[in-house]
């Protein structure tokens, strides 16, 4: 097999070596803003994706207490949203839980709203648990259980609150703010009244656009993004358990479907996709790798992935991300129960840019050699 140093002296690849009249030639290309190419090439052009993030597991266990603390010590009205970020150890320049997206820990109290604002970044959250919870998109109102998928599309006035008789809420939340800081294209304005005032009833997203299959014939949608802003747990499971009765699922992936706008059968955002998967008693997926940041939330079981021949054990909430171009494949260690990944990605992006590139392991029967 050839390495990457070997694969550097081909033709074709940057090979010059330093001396005198060469460093002068720097230095004075220096004074004037430029630089020789070649003493950067190969750095700028790798021979693939190089992932800047490390594979990370949050254990649920360790962050809900610290999120919950966090109650007694700000008011959401003073740090606008009280979260607790997910800080990849090697991206914390720009505040990403992997590559370009960055993840957070949410909580609310029962009675308690933070204020009305718009983003450029797209954002989406995942319910973890408490009631009463609700989000208000662009002046549709929805209610909030566990495990519902809620958009927040780039540009939409958005608040979140707990309804009174509610409980203390907690959830994920995923943007893409780094994605748009990267390409500095990021707008935030906050609402001129703090909240929105809205005349639509309660969940009427979900009730007019929420059917599988159906479309109502007075559609007027003329958005970018998905008229279905609110994606509920229980029928995404009730469509994962009844595909799973006539599919073997991806060898990668086990069965697993996307979040979708229901009006174009495109990703629900234009950045952002999500998918919700389900891996049978027992199941043990193959490796791939990928372009694209990948965000996972364990919604039910427990089991291991194993990213770039490091295992990851996880459990019913914990959070793990895969970065680019890293094997990766998953277990269901229970015997007698499925398990479900929730996942949020900037495949969306990669797709339309062009840059999605796939290759699935072909050694050692599709599995990774586990480090010790
Ligand atoms: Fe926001
Ligand atoms: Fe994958």
């Amino acid at each position: 097999m050839t390495t990457v140093d070997e694969r550097d002296n081909q033709m074709g690849r940057a090979r010059v070596k330093d001396n005198p009249e060469l460093e002068a030639f720097y230095e004075d290309l220096a004074k004037i803003d430029t630089g020789a190419l070649w003493t950067v090439a190969n750095d700028i052009e790798p021979w693939e994706p190089t992932p800047a993030s490390a594979p990370v597991l949050w254990k649920w266990d360790e962050i809900r207490p610290q999120v919950l603390r966090a109650i007694d010590l700000v008011r959401p009205e003073d740090a606008g949203r009280r979260v607790v970020y997910l800080r990849n150890p090697k991206r914390r320049d720009v505040s990403a839980a992997c590559g370009w997206l960055f993840s957070g820990i949410q909580t609310m109290k029962a009675g308690e709203r933070a204020g009305a604002h718009k983003h450029a970044a797209s954002a989406l959250r995942f319910i973890m648990e408490g009631t009463g919870a609700y989000t208000i998109v662009d002046g549709h109102k929805m209610s909030l259980g566990a495990r519902d998928f809620v958009l927040t599309p780039n540009g939409t006035w958005h608040e979140h609150g707990i309804e009174e008789d509610g409980s203390t809420c907690l959830w994920q939340d995923g943007l893409d703010i780094p994605l748009t800081n990267a390409l500095e294209a990021n707008f935030y304005t906050v609402h001129e009244n703090d909240y929105q005032t809205t005349s639509l009833p309660l969940d009427d997203s979900p009730a007019t656009y929420g059917h599988p299959a159906l479309m109502p014939e007075l559609d007027r949608w003329d958005k970018p993004y998905s008229p279905l802003l609110k994606f509920r747990w229980d029928q995404t499971y009730e469509a994962l358990q009844s595909y799973a009765k006539v599919t073997d699922g991806s060898p990668y992936d086990g069965v697993i479907m996307r979040y979708i706008n229901p009006k174009t059968g495109a990703d629900p955002m234009l950045t952002m996709g999500a998918n919700m998967q389900l891996l049978r008693p027992s199941e043990h997926t193959k490796a791939h790798r990928h372009t694209g940041n990948v965000i996972y939330q364990v919604a039910k079981g427990e089991g291991y992935s194993v990213i770039n021949g490091k295992r990851f054990d996880w459990k019913e909430k914990d959070i793990f991300c895969v970065p680019p171009w890293m094997w990766h494949e998953h277990c269901n260690t229970q015997a007698g129960e499925d398990a479900c990944l929730f996942s949020f990605h900037d495949l969306p992006t990669m797709r339309k840019l062009g840059f999605y590139a796939e290759q699935a392991l072909e050694d050692n029967d599709g599995h990774q050699i586990v480090e010790s």
